[in-house]
């Protein structure tokens, strides 16, 4: 017992020092949320969510971290409505990157992007001009004619500028409320994931580095929803 509790502090030590993480919408799988719903048979809350997913190519953890959803949705969102995703503000932000904020509608397989913060991410302009690393929430509106469905898959995701190549991510489970329908916009990009994903190189002071495969070099999907009135 005391062994476990002792770990389970290491933990929330490494957590607290660890990379950036999402604390609104609430990931799955994390110790803090305040209204945690009940973990899938099995699964354990995860107190490392913030360490990357990918890492020099190597895969360490799926996509979301974990495959399995929370049973029940953390938050109720309506299409259009302004969002404002919120981050820890501890946690090493590796001189920025390409950020950007997704939706998936079939469990985690495919997102569409919402929102992209490129570059500068977690930073209020270019570090080598003075931008300072303060930025720890992004507001954004929900796109008017995102469709309603009872529960999609919001990510987080990020290339970091500085360090070993990374691919961090953590997803929330949600609902949204809207209409039947489809939503048409760029695939998430996904990097430093392992063979067969495009491997962007610390960007040295270059913060255009990989952006072609957020700007140009990008496909684009269509998420379907059944529609959902809360
Ligand atoms: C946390 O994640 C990192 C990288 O993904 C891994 O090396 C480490 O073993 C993990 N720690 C725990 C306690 O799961
Ligand atoms: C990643 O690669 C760099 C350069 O080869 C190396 O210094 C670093 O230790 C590697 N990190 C991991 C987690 O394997
Ligand atoms: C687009 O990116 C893929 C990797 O995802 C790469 O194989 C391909 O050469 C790129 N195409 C262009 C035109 O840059």
């Amino acid at each position: 017992m005391l062994f476990k509790t002792t770990l389970s502090l290491l933990a929330l030590a490494t957590a607290a020092l660890g990379h950036m993480q999402i604390s609104y919408p609430c990931p799955r799988y994390s110790p803090h949320c305040a209204t945690r719903p009940t973990l899938p048979p099995g699964e354990s809350i995860d107190y490392n969510l913030s360490s990357p997913i990918g890492s020099n190519g190597t895969i360490l953890a799926p996509i979301c971290h974990h495959n399995t959803p929370w049973p029940q949705v953390n938050e109720v969102w309506t299409a259009g409505q302004s969002l404002t995703v919120k981050f820890y503000p501890s946690g090493t932000t590796h001189s920025g990157g390409h950020c950007e904020f997704s939706i998936s509608y079939d469990g985690g397989n495919t997102f569409v992007v919402l929102n992209q913060q490129l570059k500068y991410c977690f930073f209020d302009g270019p570090p080598s001009q003075g931008g300072t690393d303060s930025v720890r929430s992004y507001t954004f509106n929900l796109p008017a004619n995102l469709p309603g469905t009872d529960h999609a898959v919001f990510a987080f995701t990020w290339v970091n500028a500085v360090g070993n190549r990374e691919f961090y991510n953590q997803c929330a489970d949600v609902a949204i409320k809207g209409s039947a329908g489809s939503y048409t916009g760029k695939k998430v990009t996904i990097a430093n994931y392992g063979p067969g994903y495009p491997v962007i190189p610390e960007f040295l002071g270059n913060y255009n580095t990989g952006l072609e495969y957020y700007t140009s070099n990008t496909t684009s999907v269509t998420v379907t929803g059944p529609g959902y009135s809360g």
